[in-house]
């Protein structure tokens, strides 16, 4: 299978207008792109961030996985690092939005730095085993994670078997942390990850299409 390449644009960039220029370059390579939920729209982009876990109501500043839906949006990151330390998310509250985000026909991109939050994250899911077509695994080190310290490929390819042996071979599983276009085959072609979720390297589009030559 291709491998499926993620980019993750976190909060970036500033303006609409580099977003618009961004995207044109890297829109052709087939990969997700992850733009700030403001851009989506104006993008027409594949994938998003985060989602809440209602599906309407008063919930000020959030935005459902049904809006997303509508949107053409296909894909959805949950779990970041970043969400679980800065919004202070947990195992229950992204469980949820693993729930609704199932729910709303979107595909997953669970990230997580330790086997054991993927049980916790799919806690809300009853017969979650047979549900998780829809699901894709991110295994992302937090010390990897914009740091430039890119996990050594032999020790990430462990937590690539440890996920599969847990939800079983078909669950695509990517790699994340300091992704560039030098070190991307090792994650894919030598540790047989299905893909990549890239950070940083994703906002400079000759680099981002780099690295995808790199793997495909
Ligand atoms: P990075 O970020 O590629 O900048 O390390 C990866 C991520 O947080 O998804």
């Amino acid at each position: 299978m291709k491998p499926l390449i993620v980019a993750n644009w976190k909060m970036n960039p500033a303006t609409l207008e580099e977003a618009k220029n961004l995207f044109d370059q890297v829109k052709e390579t087939g990969a997700v792109i992850c733009p700030p939920f403001v851009y989506l729209s104006a993008l027409r982009a594949n994938g998003a961030q985060d989602c809440f876990w209602e599906e309407k109501g008063a919930f000020t500043g959030e935005i459902s996985a049904q809006m997303l839906k509508d949107l053409g949006v296909e894909y959805v990151i949950l779990g970041h690092s970043e969400r679980r330390k800065y919004q202070k998310e947990t195992d229950e509250i992204i469980s949820k939005k693993i729930k609704a985000a199932l729910g709303a026909g979107l595909k997953v991109i669970l990230c997580i730095d330790r086997i054991s939050q993927i049980k916790k994250d799919l806690q809300e899911i009853e017969n979650w085993k047979l549900k998780i077509e829809n699901l894709t695994v991110a295994y992302e080190p937090l010390f990897a994670i914009g740091t430039g310290k890119a996990c050594p490929p032999e020790r990430a390819e462990k937590m690539k078997i440890a996920v599969k042996k847990f939800l079983g071979p078909d669950t695509p599983v990517l790699y994340g942390g300091s992704v560039n276009s030098q070190n991307a085959g090792e994650y894919v072609k030598d540790a047989g990850f299905d893909g990549l979720l890239v950070g940083g390297a994703s906002l400079k589009p000759v680099e981002f299409i780099d690295i995808i030559k790199n793997v495909c």
